[in-house]
This record gives structure tokens, sequence and C-alpha cells, in this order.
């Protein structure tokens, strides 16, 4: 693992952001795996920024998102769909039909999902897939207790993600959807790179006890200890509880700059 820790939300997006950009310019049809939330937000706004001024160049590259919710359309104001079309998908110059997002509104689950892992291996697998985490230590919605083997499939989410959530959805938890479909574990595993960003004290706990703390299903992110390439990039809050910190600016200092965003 690698840990990035930036004084805040912006200066680590815009490093993680350099990440993506440099695997789109070195691989035009990248295979990105992309995240929603709020944590991904100021990335793609970089990724836009980018396309727009520098030119990164999108029309060949093709995402896969993590996750979506049972039951939301793909028009509904919260539908993970319309965030990444409204975030990220509208403002540079990707192919909407290279895009993916997880069917909410399947009447055949079990067949959707293991279509998404079919569309995946036939675009080559992910090459780089962007994570948040949960407070509770989720990825993708894969929460607590998730076996580190699975796949897409059907997942219900904590009370405590529901609660967390609850603030896209007018802060009333019975509107939260309690059912997704999600990438499984062993999925996100199979990425090439994986690219995890956390913000604020709020995530703290979640952000050491994945990076620092055993490898349990009961924190599903401490997967990553055993992921070839996994870069964490975090800001102060989300730092504040590491142990090792120090070490770890440290070693971030000390590389040379060609290697920062490799
Ligand atoms: P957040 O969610 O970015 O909205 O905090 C992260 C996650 O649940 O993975």
């Amino acid at each position: 693992m690698e840990i990035i820790i930036k004084e805040n939300e912006q200066l680590a997006s815009e490093a993680a952001a350099k990440v993506v950009a440099r695997l789109v310019r070195e691989k035009p049809n990248a295979v990105l795996g992309l995240a929603t939330g709020s944590t991904p937000l100021m990335l793609y706004k970089e990724l836009v920024r980018l396309h727009q001024e520098e030119g990164l160049d999108f029309s060949q590259v093709s995402t896969f998102n993590l996750d979506e919710y049972i039951g939301l359309s793909p028009d509904h104001e919260q539908s993970y769909r319309r965030f990444m079309n409204k975030n990220l998908f509208n403002h540079i110059n990707i192919e909407m039909d290279n895009t993916h997002v997880p069917d909410g509104m399947t009447d055949d689950i079990p067949g959707a999902c293991a279509a998404y892992e079919l569309a995946i291996l036939d675009e080559g697998g992910i090459d780089l897939q962007v994570l948040g985490i949960g407070s509770d230590g989720h990825v993708g919605f894969n929460e607590p207790t998730s076996s580190f083997a699975s796949r897409t499939r059907i997942k219900t989410l904590t009370q405590q993600t529901v609660a967390d959530n609850a603030r896209f959805f007018c802060d009333d938890e019975s509107k939260v959807p309690n059912h997704c479909i999600t990438m499984g574990i062993g999925t996100i595993m199979d990425a090439k790179m994986n690219v995890m960003l956390a913000f604020g004290e709020g995530k703290a706990a979640a952000v050491a006890a994945t990076i620092e703390g055993a490898v349990t299903s009961m924190i599903p992110a401490s997967v990553l200890q055993h992921h070839p390439t996994a870069k964490i990039f975090i800001d102060e809050g989300a730092a504040s509880t590491l142990t090792l910190s120090d070490y770890y600016r440290w070693v971030y200092c000390g590389k040379p700059e060609w290697q920062k965003d490799l």
C-alpha cells in the first residue's frame, strides 16, 4: 500500500487525478472503475479540467461503476448513473456507450450481475479502480462480512450506511434504498491498480483500520493490504489517527517527481 497524505481534499484529489491522467495518456483505451458519493467529486472536477484545459482524451476510455441502488431509475436524482453523467461523463469526450453502471431496475438481478462481470472481462479487465470508503469500512457497497471472493451481486446496506447516505435523500433514511448491486471484493481486487480516496475525520477510524489494522472482512477495505498496487489518497483529517503517518509522509517526500503519479 502507498499512503499519500495531502494538506486537504483538493490537493489529494489533484494528486489522484494525476495518476488517472497518466494512465489515460499512456493507454488511451484504459478501462476505469469509478465510484460515486461525495469523495470522488473533486477528482472528477479535476479530470474535467484536465480534459477541457489540457486536452486529456477520453474518446477511447471505457468505465465501469462500482454500484447502483436497486429500484432507482437512471434519471432518478440520486441514481449513480445520473451522478456520473452530471459530475463527469457530460463534461468529457467519453462515448456514453462505453460507460457502464449496474442496472438498478433490472428484473433479472443475478443475470445482470453476471453480465456486468463478463462485460468487464470483455474489455480486458479494469486498469484502475477508484474507491471511496464507508465509515464502516465498506468498499463499493461491500459491507462488513462481505466475502473477499465476492463478485458483482445484490447486497443489503448496513443501517450505518443508510444513515450516512440519508444526507443525499433529504435526510430521510426511509427514502434510502436498502438494496444495491455492487461489484464484489473479488472484482475490485482484480483491478490492476486501486486508488482509494478518503477525507475528513469521520473516515479516520475506517482508514486506520484499513491501512494499519488486521485484514478482516469486518473492515472490507482492509483487503487492499493484499493488493499489489493500492494507493490511498487522504487529507489530514482522514490521516489523523494513523500510527505511522510520519513514515508515510517521509516515503512520499523521498520519491522522485516522475514516480509520484505512477
Ligand atoms: P462518501 O461515501 O464518498 O459519500 O463518503 C463513500 C462510500 O460509501 O464508499
